[in-house]
């Protein structure tokens, strides 16, 4: 793959998205902060966007607020029920979302959290690994079958995209390597563990859209990760700890992202005829290949091992 990055379409904004008529969408995590944003701007090109979240009623709130923000147009938007701390419900979730639709165009893993303290989902994983990496994998992995047929009835090798958002963080503080005999970190100590955390759940999440995109591209479906930039949200309140609370005041202080604009790097690689170009890649906002995760990307056999690991 070429290393150039898109610089030219460092601009990307949502003037930029094209008209979606005929797509169906998923945006986790849709009914507050970057999610909202991106849901909002893929229903106003006129695709269908299913918000999956675990509050129907945040996410009414949300879709009120988008028909008030967009009086005179017609958003495409509805609830879809997931709960990524619980396994069953995402099967649930993709159960119920064939029933309803027979085709997926976008999938969007917006949905996480960073730096919780530490609990066991009641699948027996540490939540940030559960919530930010192995319940979007398993969503991905079942609702492929609809993907593949966006992709079939489109005739484009283009059109079925999932993107995970996924983290600078990454590269910041945690492992540099998939810690396979201990995921959810246990061994994981000090001050910064939860943080620690977050990063290796977000570094599965850059490697699984590599490894996506290796074993699906051919048959249509490409795949992307994503660092949004820094955004004041909902994100930072997760956890009342001392670190939590620096963390928490640093964002108030150096976010400078609307999160509008946080959502400009997933459109870019949801949307745009360029991002196909650096299919697998991590971007970093907006629409540019970064260097940064190339390591992990080009550790086929870690990768894949990560797949099988997740599968089983
Ligand atoms: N903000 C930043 O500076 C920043 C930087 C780098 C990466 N990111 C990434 O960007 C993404 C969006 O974050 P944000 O800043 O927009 O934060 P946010 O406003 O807190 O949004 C997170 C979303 O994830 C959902 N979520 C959390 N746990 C869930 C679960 N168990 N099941 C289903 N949905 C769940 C939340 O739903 P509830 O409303 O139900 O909690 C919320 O809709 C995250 O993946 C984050 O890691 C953000």
């Amino acid at each position: 793959m070429s290393n150039r990055s898109c610089d030219k379409t460092a601009s990307f904004t949502e003037k930029d998205i094209p008209d979606l008529t005929g797509y169906v969408v998923i945006v986790t995590g849709g009914n507050s902060g970057i999610g909202l944003q991106t849901a909002q701007q893929l229903a106003l090109r006129n695709a269908r966007v299913c918000i999956a979240s675990r509050s129907e009623q945040r996410v009414r709130q949300a879709i009120d607020q988008m028909r008030k923000s967009n009086p005179g147009q017609r958003l495409d938007l509805r609830f879809l029920e997931l709960d990524l701390q619980d396994l069953a419900s995402v099967k649930a979730t993709a159960k119920a979302f064939a029933l309803l639709e027979e085709k997926l165009d976008i999938l969007v893993h917006n949905a996480g959290v960073m730096a919780t303290p530490y609990q066991l989902t009641k699948d027996g994983y540490e939540r940030q690994w559960q919530v930010n990496y192995l319940s979007p994998f398993l969503m991905t992995y079942y609702l492929l079958p609809l993907l593949l047929r966006a992709a079939a009835q489109s005739g484009r090798q283009d059109r079925a995209r999932v993107v995970n958002v996924s983290s600078d963080m990454a590269f910041a503080l945690g492992p540099k390597k998939i810690l396979w005999d201990d995921v959810n970190m246990t061994k994981t100590k000090g001050m910064l563990e939860l943080q620690k955390r977050y990063s290796h759940s977000k570094q599965a999440a850059i490697r699984s859209a590599k490894e996506l995109n290796d074993r699906y591209s051919s048959q249509g479906v490409t795949a992307y990760s994503v660092h949004p930039g820094i955004i004041k949200s909902n994100l930072q309140q997760a956890n009342g700890t001392f670190i939590g609370k620096v963390s928490q005041l640093s964002v108030a202080l150096l976010a400078k992202t609307t999160p509008l604009e946080g959502s400009y790097n997933t459109l870019f690689c949801a949307t745009s005829s360029e991002a196909p170009k650096f299919q697998g890649s991590y971007f970093e906002p907006v629409g540019k290949r970064s260097p940064k995760a190339e390591t992990w990307l080009n550790e086929k056999d870690d990768n894949a091992r990560l797949w099988n690991y997740s599968e089983a």
